[in-house]
């Protein structure tokens, strides 16, 4: 008898294409969604590629290697899909908005909660990810760059869980403005270093990164924590988000029977944004809003909007060839927000592309209209978005009022603004908070005696 008339191997056969069908809707969800534009690997029209140091090229060709295999082989999407459902809480819910809808009288306003997930924002979709392709490398430590702290606080979490050594570079203003994270990555046994060089921000911790990655390749794996750098990075990290819009898409035709006329997203390197604009890319009349932080607005020369006022060039930097905020000479511009995690000179090459074909519009919020917006948030639905979410919020918020009653306008709240609380207590001038630290700085001082 050969293998093939075996009753046991012709089952074993059957439970094995039952078991793949299973798996094909997950796959299908996962990978189908997003089509990208024929071309060069790792190219979106003219922008991304890979602009590294020749001594890297042998590490990154592994991660590539190792990306295509887990994006072919839906064994990992499954595992991938089991960990955020049980670790991290996904789905996240679709919240309606009644208040804020009715007071600005226009387009019904609906939320998607990814600040709902574990360590607070969407940042561990891209990390948890990251971690399982980590452990197929074999490499038993990361490195991650960090601007808000919330990508360092996922990337330590995720650390933590998975048993491996966790460095996390932070720029010293952003230390300084996000404690309450460098607080608990410490906590979670990270080491945080405090980068001084440049503007002491998220482009200077990713240079930092670099650094490292070059001298610890064999060992390290670079957890890079927005859809920007070098190639498979902003295609690795979308595909990472896209459980986000995947998730969306469904959740809001169950519940309004349609889909958004528009979805808002903040946009720093842009890994929310392409997260959850991936349901509705291939719906035309869906309109997708990136929104930029304007800092102290357009022609102050201190903002972020790479794109919504068009002050940026395309350039190459940190491994990667995109619209960047730079001098003639090519020289890297100050940036300014006051969401350290939209601080940032340069915008993911997807975007680039996208934004070039007319299928993403990028508008900015400046400092002052996110704090608005957050006061008029928390107090009217008792939500409390991230500095960087605010910056979505301020654009629903001014464009609501010119639609209809009957459109609908989606949110990504991409994150909670618990991090944010000295910065906000600062805005708000709020001084029962004022007068609680100092009390707490005099404790602790009495304690040094
Ligand atoms: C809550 C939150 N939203 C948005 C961002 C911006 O990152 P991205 O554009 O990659 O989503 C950050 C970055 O730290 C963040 O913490």
């Amino acid at each position: 008898m050969t293998w093939l008339n075996c009753p046991d191997t012709v089952l074993y056969v059957a439970l094995l294409v039952w078991v793949d069908s299973l798996n094909i809707q997950l796959k299908r969800d996962s990978m189908d969604i997003f089509d990208f534009p024929a071309g060069r690997e790792g190219y979106f029209g003219e922008y991304g590629g890979v602009f590294l140091p020749e001594i890297l090229h042998g590490t990154i060709q592994e991660l590539q290697q190792c990306f295509r295999v887990c994006k072919n082989d839906e064994s990992f999407w499954s595992e991938y899909m089991e960990i955020l459902k049980n670790y991290s809480g996904r789905p996240t819910p679709i919240t309606y908005l009644p208040n804020l809808s009715k007071k600005l009288g226009g387009a019904q306003i609906y939320v998607k909660r990814d600040d709902l997930n574990h360590t607070g924002s969407h940042k561990i979709n891209n990390v948890i990810g990251q971690g399982l392709l980590c452990k197929r490398l074999g490499k038993r430590r990361v490195i991650a760059e960090t601007g808000a702290g919330q990508h360092g606080f996922a990337t330590a979490t995720m650390a933590a869980r998975f048993g491996l050594d966790c460095t996390i570079y932070m720029g010293e203003v952003d230390v300084a403005r996000q404690r309450p994270n460098v607080f608990w990555m410490e906590n979670l046994g990270a080491k945080v270093v405090s980068v001084k060089d440049g503007q002491k921000t998220l482009k200077d911790a990713i240079n930092e990164c670099m650094r490292d990655w070059v001298s610890n390749m064999a060992d390290t794996h670079y957890v890079l924590g927005t859809a920007c750098g070098p190639h498979p990075f902003p295609e690795m990290v979308s595909w990472f988000q896209s459980v986000i819009g995947i998730e969306a898409r469904d959740q809001l035709q169950e519940l309004t029977g349609s889909l958004p006329n528009r979805v808002y997203a903040c946009v720093g390197g842009g890994s929310n944004a392409i997260g959850i604009f991936q349901g509705f890319l291939d719906h035309d009349s869906v309109e997708l809003i990136g929104c930029e932080a304007g800092g102290l607005g357009a022609g102050s020369n201190l903002h972020a909007a790479r794109l919504a006022y068009n002050d940026a060039s395309v350039g190459v930097a940190q491994g990667f060839k995109t619209y960047f905020l730079q001098n003639e000479e090519g020289n890297m511009r100050k940036t300014h927000s006051i969401a350290a995690g939209l601080d940032y000179i340069g915008i993911n090459p997807i975007f680039s592309y996208l934004w070039e074909a007319g299928k993403v519009r990028f508008e900015a919020a400046t400092d002052e209209e996110v704090k608005e917006a957050l006061r008029l948030t928390m107090r009217s639905e008792g939500l409390i978005p991230a500095l960087e979410t605010a910056h979505a919020f301020v654009l629903a918020i001014r464009e609501a009022p010119k639609m209809g009653r009957n459109e609908i306008i989606l949110i990504n709240q991409s994150g909670r603004g618990d991090k944010d609380i000295f910065t906000i207590a600062d805005a708000l001038d709020d001084r029962e908070w004022k007068s609680f630290i100092n009390e707490k700085s005099d404790q602790y001082l009495g304690e040094k005696d």
